[in-house]
């Protein structure tokens, strides 16, 4: 009898968060994560987030095999996040899951971050070809697949960017405007909180052709510090900048003639965010949707929904050839 892998574990620890989900068929059993908090003032420090990982990992990981009610001898295939990432933290599920695949002797897949975002939404969106809007803390993208290449009839990469940020992600732009606008918590939560409260005034749009730049804008946002309002600049910097991408997705919306659009990564937990792009597919008669937040922040369960997925489209690696790869781009992967 053939045995059929239908269970799979996934670790998430590309950067601020050690995350472990347990995924059966498509469907999600659990999702644990623990976060590292940096110090008041300080972004990640490589070290400390990677110390915080192993420290977390063993009682995520009993967390999240509690949550899905198996034990780790029910666990078919194993997958980890390579890349992209720190590498310091990519090194603590790469090790992690080669030791539970080995001491287990069960298949080990590497799974990239941002194919997990994309994938993860796709599927329980139960979109089949959509483009991806892809904003994170160190990513902002506009993605699609290229369904030929799946089937063999295209050399070119499987995903295509056709759209990109030329400088930093965009929930950075908003994670840096906090710390220097001394905002607390320095995150872009607290920067969209505030935005609800604020009124508009021009900030500078930075669009070239189907690429966007934020640092004019940062630094601008930066400057006005003490003669706008926090909570009138944070307005006016989220309207900017969801403005800029907004218009590049429209583009890529006609000229790809797609017909769902979703948005993933941290930043897709933006509301406001949201209803622009909803805007922009009601105007192109395009589907718009969004995962829940838990599948958008990172997390384990992308990396065992991609994982098992793959796995079931006959990708199978060697445990050996696996390496974390912090600089592993979307359009890099097979
Ligand atoms: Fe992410």
């Amino acid at each position: 009898m053939v045995a059929v892998t239908e269970i799979c574990l996934g670790i998430e620890s590309t950067a601020h968060t050690l995350g472990i989900g347990i995924v059966e068929n498509g469907k999600i059993l659990s999702n644990a994560r623990d976060m590292y908090r940096s110090p008041a003032g300080e972004g990640i420090i490589p070290r400390k987030a990677a110390d915080h990982h192993a420290d977390v990992f063993d009682s995520v990981l009993q967390q999240s095999l509690q949550q899905a009610g198996v034990s780790l001898r029910d666990i078919d295939l194993f997958a980890f996040s390579r890349g992209p990432g720190i590498g310091q933290c990519l090194r603590v599920s790469c090790t992690g899951a080669k030791f539970l695949a080995g001491k287990y002797d069960k298949p080990i897949l590497g799974v990239n971050h941002c194919h997990a975002h994309l994938e993860v939404s796709r599927g329980l969106l139960g979109f089949t070809d959509p483009l991806y809007v892809y904003v994170s803390g160190a990513n902002t993208q506009l993605i699609t697949e290229n369904k030929k290449s799946e089937k063999g009839q295209l050399s070119t990469p499987r995903f295509l960017v056709l759209g990109e940020t030329l400088d930093m992600g965009l929930g950075n732009l908003f994670d840096v405007f906090a710390r220097e606008a001394k905002i607390h918590p320095a995150h872009g939560g607290e920067v969209a909180r505030l935005a609800e409260k604020g009124k508009y005034f021009p900030l500078p749009y930075t669009v070239k052709g189907m690429n966007f730049a934020f640092a004019g804008l940062l630094t601008s946002a930066v400057r006005a510090v003490g003669k706008h309002s926090n909570e009138d600049i944070c307005h006016s910097l989220m309207e900017t900048s969801f403005a800029e991408l907004c218009e590049a997705a429209e583009r890529a919306l006609c000229l790809f003639s797609k017909k769902e659009v979703t948005v993933c990564g941290g930043v897709a937990q933006n509301k406001r965010f949201c209803e622009m792009l909803d805007e922009v597919c009601k105007g192109q008669g395009a589907k718009f949707g969004v995962a829940a937040p838990e599948f958008n922040a990172d997390n384990g369960a992308m990396i065992a929904y991609t994982a098992l997925s793959e796995w079931k489209k006959g990708k199978r690696e060697k445990m050996d050839d696996l390496k974390p790869d912090g600089y592993w781009r979307i359009d890099q992967v097979n």
